[in-house]
């Protein structure tokens, strides 16, 4: 089994992740750096280069292969839920949790970071953050657990990611 990690950018799912993956001993899995390991290209460059259209089909594909692992603690980019497949994937192998943040912390952790394709690379607006989490609030929520991450601290928000593990069957 694994533990897979969605949610808009800056909700912390690396951080996060990375913790609990120590906690219960698990691999740290992220989809974007398989990614970029794999094209040897950075995310921006990918969408520069080859386009938005082309980066979802990797990620599916890298997702699909995830899926087939065990003991990872998956870390998916923030718009892996806009494809329904890379959900239904992870579902036969993983509990899925969705962290959330408000739009003004989400914004104060992503705005000096030129990495985020999706939010443009200079002068990312907290406009445009409010109207991406309003088109993708319902593919957020199809998870099976969600964790507002705004106000505590990731190694809290690790330890609540941990308890549902071992909760729902989770076993090391
Ligand atoms: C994206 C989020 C990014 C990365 C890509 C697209 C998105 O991942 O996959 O830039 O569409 O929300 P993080 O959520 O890890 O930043």
């Amino acid at each position: 089994m694994n533990i897979a990690l969605i949610g808009f950018m800056g909700t912390g799912k690396t951080t996060i992740g990375k913790i609990v993956s120590k906690k219960i001993g698990f691999s740290f899995y992220d989809i974007d750096s398989i990614i970029e390991l794999n094209e040897k290209k950075s995310i921006s460059d990918i969408f520069i280069e080859y386009g938005e259209k082309f980066f979802r089909h990797i990620e599916a594909e890298v997702i699909e292969e995830a899926s087939k692992k065990n003991e990872l603690v998956i870390s998916c980019g923030g718009g892996a839920v806009l494809d329904k497949k890379n959900i239904e994937n992870l579902r036969t192998n993983a509990i899925i949790i969705n962290l959330q943040t408000d739009p003004e912390t989400i914004y104060k952790r992503v705005k000096n970071k030129a990495n985020r394709p999706v939010l443009g690379s200079k002068n990312i607006s907290i406009e445009k953050i409010k109207e991406l989490l309003y088109l993708r609030k319902d593919a957020y929520l199809n998870c099976d657990f969600s964790i507002d991450s705004t106000d505590i601290k990731p190694e809290k928000a690790a330890d609540m990611i941990v308890e549902i593990f071992y909760k729902n069957g989770g076993k090391k």
